[in-house]
């Protein structure tokens, strides 16, 4: 049984999506839509990725446009940033790319079918530092659950923080994990700047700051 506060903030929510965005880059859905399937969505697409939390967009919107045979699925649950994304979206002309404004915590059912996505990426998820807090992180046990059924087999999953402690705990969380498999040598992930990585203007502050900006890469097995 769904408590009646999460069913209506599905509702509510999509039909607030419906009138802050009119763009095709954005995936509105009505409740009884989901599970989303990304890959028919896009069905002349190969691939399929997702980034959780993209913020400002930087970094998905480089992605999408180096990838033009990869689906994009991008999800953040603040609209301005949203809409931020999306300008930088449209301004790029591209086309494989769908946004959804959700807030991933309040969505307690399904929002994918499984096997939905090849890769997903996670920069900086919010660290809520203070131990009472800690029941908001994105990372718990329950959301592996969810990342290894969304996440195809031979799917790889990236995340990166600057929040040491949270980063720790988030590479017990995988390595503990019989269903994923680390793709970085032991210690199992780098500090090192990876050539190529797309980095958002957050990551590059926090860099410049002096911050050790740790990334960790899985496999789905
Ligand atoms: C610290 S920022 C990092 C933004 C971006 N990934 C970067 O590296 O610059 C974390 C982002 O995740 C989003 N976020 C946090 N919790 C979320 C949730 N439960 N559902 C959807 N988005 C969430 C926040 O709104 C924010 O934009």
């Amino acid at each position: 049984m769904i408590p009646e506060y999460l069913t209506n903030y599905l509702k509510t929510l999509s039909a607030q999506n419906r009138r802050l965005f009119d763009s095709p880059l954005v995936w509105l859905f009505d409740p009884p839509e989901l599970p989303l399937d990304p890959r028919s969505q896009f069905p002349t697409l190969q691939r399929t990725f997702l980034e959780i939390g993209f913020g400002h967009g930087e970094v998905l919107e480089e992605l999408v446009v180096r990838h033009s045979n990869t689906a994009f699925v991008g999800i953040e649950r603040r609209p301005f940033r949203v809409r931020k994304a999306l300008k930088r979206l449209q301004r790029a002309g591209v086309s494989n790319v769908a946004l959804i404004r959700a807030n991933l915590d309040l969505v307690d059912r399904p929002l994918f079918v499984e096997n939905s996505f090849d890769g997903i990426l996670v920069n900086h998820p919010d660290p809520w530092p203070k131990r009472r807090h800690e029941r908001h992180r994105f990372f718990q046990p329950a959301r592996m659950d969810w990342l290894a059924s969304i996440l195809s087999p031979g799917g790889q999953i990236e995340v990166t923080s600057d929040q040491a402690a949270y980063f720790f705990t988030i590479l017990h969380l995988f390595e503990t994990d019989a269903r994923f498999d680390s793709l970085l040598p032991p210690p199992f992930y780098t500090a090192e700047q990876e050539p190529g990585r797309p980095v958002s203007r957050f990551e590059r502050h926090k860099r410049a700051a002096g911050e050790i900006v740790r990334l960790l890469r899985f496999r789905k097995i």
